[in-house]
């Protein structure tokens, strides 16, 4: 088990940036360090079900985003997921059915609050939701969204209160929908209503991530930017892919991988790999026999009893770890896939958790943050691709 340490807290920046032609809007995302894990429930569309084993819990940070909902607008902290696509918040005074969340909604207290007939139920790789949806409008930094559908849960697993969030903010393709509604429709999401009501031009976002530096860091260290590319933070040089085609994975942000590489030796692959990019898992996920490979080529790296790969804290000369993506290679170097211990911290003070780790079978490859901290991503709904790209220095 990994002890429950350290909460990040960070500042706050609000920009809208209006750019050449189109307009985008930028905002914050914060990490917190992360009690629980909701991870993407991948393969519905196939008939079997690929969930993260229990293992991964607690070893996580996660990005978190403010959003308004209702006339005047009501405060919630949502966990930015790009691998689910409803937004919900909880109904107010939900109190032990949806683990005491920090904010509640109220559709007394809101002027634009419309009620639906669809009822809410959704089921991540752990835990659940359930409720109705409401339309609502819906605010994003100083951009006001009406008529946007949100789910609004009655019960919940509750756990994502432990991370100071209320919800979720649902950042995956439209199509990923129809299976969190009674009726099985397609509900168009935020990003979906931003379009339709004109505030962008293009069904598009950018997610930056960085790692803090050390714990008392409040720099900003996650901004999401809709309708265009964080071109401040993210090289214009976009390596865009399409979206996969793969049964079961097809609605969700996944692309096909030409494959992994350890140092500069390519991972041979007998097929073709599918990642499922995704904001809201903190890890970086392999196949079990590919993440022993490459944990043989570190010097007492061993797997713990919780399936986590842990490493010695002062391993030296670590190998490189790549995803080969379009061409293109993103390398990551030990010190970007150690998490450093003020993050999370393993019981024994000599060992640490590395963001590699091995997924359940079945589960290809999924890209969490401790690879998206180190690459600029940009997905766009339109054209159903995801671009990669490299982060600025700075
Ligand atoms: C949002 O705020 C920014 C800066 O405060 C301002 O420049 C911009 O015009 C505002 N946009 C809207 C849609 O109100
Ligand atoms: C990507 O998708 C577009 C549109 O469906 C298609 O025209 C193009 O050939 C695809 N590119 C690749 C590399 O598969
Ligand atoms: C990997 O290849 C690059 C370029 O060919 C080379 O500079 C580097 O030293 C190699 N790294 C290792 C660990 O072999
Ligand atoms: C790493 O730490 C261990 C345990 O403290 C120690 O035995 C070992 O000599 C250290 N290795 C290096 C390379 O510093």
């Amino acid at each position: 088990m990994l002890q429950r340490t350290i909460l990040l807290t960070l500042g706050c920046l609000l920009v809208l940036e209006v750019g050449n032609s189109s307009a985008s809007i930028s905002l914050p995302i914060k990490g917190v360090k992360r009690m629980a894990l909701k991870s993407a429930k991948v393969g519905a569309t196939s008939g079997t079900e690929h969930t993260i084993e229990s293992g991964v819990r607690n070893a996580d940070l996660a990005y978190l985003l403010e959003i308004g909902v209702g006339s005047p607008p009501q405060p919630f902290t949502l966990l930015f997921d790009t691998g689910s696509s409803t937004t919900w918040i909880p109904v107010d005074n939900c109190g032990h059915r949806c683990g005491f969340p920090p904010h509640g909604y109220s559709d007394a207290s809101s002027s634009t609050s419309e009620s639906t007939t669809l009822k809410f139920d959704i089921q991540y790789g752990r835990g659940f939701a359930e409720g109705y949806f409401v339309k609502e409008t819906v605010t994003l930094g100083n951009a006001s969204i009406p008529q946007t559908y949100i789910a609004v849960s009655n019960f919940n697993d509750g756990e994502l209160s432990m991370d100071g969030a209320d919800g979720i903010f649902g950042a995956g393709p439209d199509e990923l929908s129809y299976s969190d509604n009674s009726e099985g429709i397609i509900i168009p999401t935020v990003l979906t209503s931003m379009k339709t009501e004109k505030l962008i031009d293009e069904r598009s976002f950018s997610v930056y991530f960085q790692p803090r530096k050390d714990e008392n860091d409040e720099s900003i260290n996650g901004v999401v930017t809709f309708g265009g590319v964080d071109t401040e933070r993210i090289e214009p040089k976009i390596n865009y892919v399409n979206v996969t085609k793969q049964a079961g994975y097809k609605d969700y942000w996944a692309i096909n991988i030409d494959g992994l590489a350890f140092d500069n030796q390519t991972v041979s692959k007998t097929q073709s790999m599918v990642a499922l990019v995704d904001t809201g898992t903190t890890m970086v996920l392999i196949p079990e026999a590919i993440a022993r490979d490459f944990f043989r080529n570190i010097p007492s790296a061993y797997r713990s009893q919780s399936g986590l790969f842990v490493i010695p804290c002062n391993a030296s000369n670590l190998p490189t770890f790549s995803v080969i993506i379009n061409g293109e290679k993103y390398t990551l170097d030990g010190s970007q896939y150690v998490i450093p211990r003020f993050q999370v911290q393993h019981l024994n003070p000599d060992y640490c958790y590395t963001y590699l780790q091995s997924g359940p079978p079945n589960l290809q490859i999924i890209l969490g943050y401790g690879f998206l901290q180190s690459v600029g991503t940009i997905y766009n709904m339109d054209t159903r691709q995801i671009g990669f790209g490299r982060h600025k220095a700075h």
